[in-house]
């Protein structure tokens, strides 16, 4: 069942270039330009109209919330708000009529989340869904929604569940973009021909497994880790501290990597792994004088790069070198080293990776 690998996990992390083409199978043809996803359709006038969308979710969820909230600005031009579910039920919210909720939820269980869908409705709100799991309680309870086919999840930390909820909220993106008319055709068709490259440059950076391996081996009796990221990079980086505290108990901190010297840089000493996500984009030369600021103050700096980067690997201690890709794509690319890097150092602590300690696979209670 878990395919000749030792942990679920870790086949789930393989499957990536698979799940992801799953979740874009007969959505996407980039070579007439074409996007179908009739629950969009169906709505096509609440969406072209809407005034705002909120994002409802938790944990990974969100992470992949905070991505689609950077890529719907960027390319559909609606403001976005990402809310923890928990968070937003809570707090008497303000929803108009002309908000779209999209509620995103691996398990399609999770209670907070289904809670907060709720209320959004009963206020009016047009309620859309990303789930993996059909049939379940949040895909039930939706007005529409696309399901992210990325197949059953069973480690608990989620791994396949991301990438496929990042590409079904882009190819989302994609279609509100042409039908607001706030992207050209040719740039469109180009984020399409990108996107389609995505799972054999998935494929490739999975390849990086024996590389983040060793890395693993040096930095697994560390007792924290800071993960940076600015831009699209800045939810891989909270994505990549969740995923190592989850399942190896380390305890790990994701910040915007500005932010850093507004308080955790006071944490950076010579014992200090800071992962920096630093690919060629447009915050690329801010993040490289970031990486100029941990190493001034001895931390051990693990650096994302983009293949054939030569300025960090003069920097950084050591560099792991992902496929490029367009700047809205990257997480799908950047996350796959961080999941590993997890994956392995968990192991090597001896933890129990498919079903972490104090984890549940569906939280069903608030
Ligand atoms: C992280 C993880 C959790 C879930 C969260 C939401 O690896 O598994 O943070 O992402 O509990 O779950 P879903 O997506 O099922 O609503």
């Amino acid at each position: 069942e878990k395919g000749g690998y030792p942990h679920f996990m870790l086949k789930e992390i393989f499957e990536q270039p698979r799940s992801i083409l799953d979740s874009m199978r007969g959505r996407l043809v980039a070579e007439n330009t074409q996007l179908t996803m009739s629950s969009i359709r169906e709505y096509a006038n609440r969406f072209k109209n809407a005034e705002r969308i909120i994002i409802v979710a938790c944990g990974t969820s969100w992470h992949a919330g905070l991505v689609a909230e950077y890529m719907i600005e960027e390319l559909a031009r609606i403001p976005v708000e990402v809310e923890y579910a928990s968070e937003f039920r809570y707090r008497n919210p303000i929803i108009r009529e002309g908000d779209i909720v999209i509620a995103i939820s691996q398990s399609g269980e999770t209670a907070d989340t289904l809670a907060a869908l709720e209320l959004a409705k009963s206020k009016g709100a047009l309620i859309f869904g990303v789930c993996n799991v059909v049939g379940s309680s949040i895909a039930r309870a939706t007005d529409a929604g696309a399901y992210t086919h990325a197949g059953p999840e069973i480690g608990v930390a989620s791994t396949k569940a991301f990438t496929a909820q990042v590409t079904v909220l882009t190819l989302i993106s994609m279609m509100l973009a042409e039908m607001r008319g706030t992207i050209e055709a040719s740039a469109l068709r180009q984020l399409m021909m990108e996107m389609e490259q995505i799972p054999s440059k998935v494929e490739k950076a999975l390849e990086l497994d024996a590389e983040v391996q060793v890395i693993s081996e040096i930095f697994k009796d560390a007792t924290n880790f800071i993960y940076l990221g600015r831009g699209f990079n800045f939810p891989v980086a909270l994505e990549g501290a969740l995923k190592l505290k989850e399942i190896s108990y380390i305890h790990a901190e994701g910040y915007p990597a500005a932010e850093m010297k507004h308080g955790p840089i006071a944490l950076i000493d010579e014992n200090m792994p800071v992962v920096v996500i630093a690919t060629k984009d447009s915050s690329y030369e801010k993040v490289v004088s970031n990486i100029q600021e941990v190493r001034a103050r001895k931390g051990r700096v693990i650096a994302i790069v983009t293949e054939g980067d030569t300025v960090i690997p003069q920097m950084a201690e050591f560099v792991i070198e992902v496929p490029s890709t367009h700047e809205a794509l990257v997480p799908l690319i950047s996350v796959i080293p961080l999941q590993l890097l997890s994956y392995h150092i968990a192991v090597l602590r001896g933890c129990n990776v498919d079903q972490p300690r104090n984890l549940a696979k569906s939280v069903t209670v608030e």
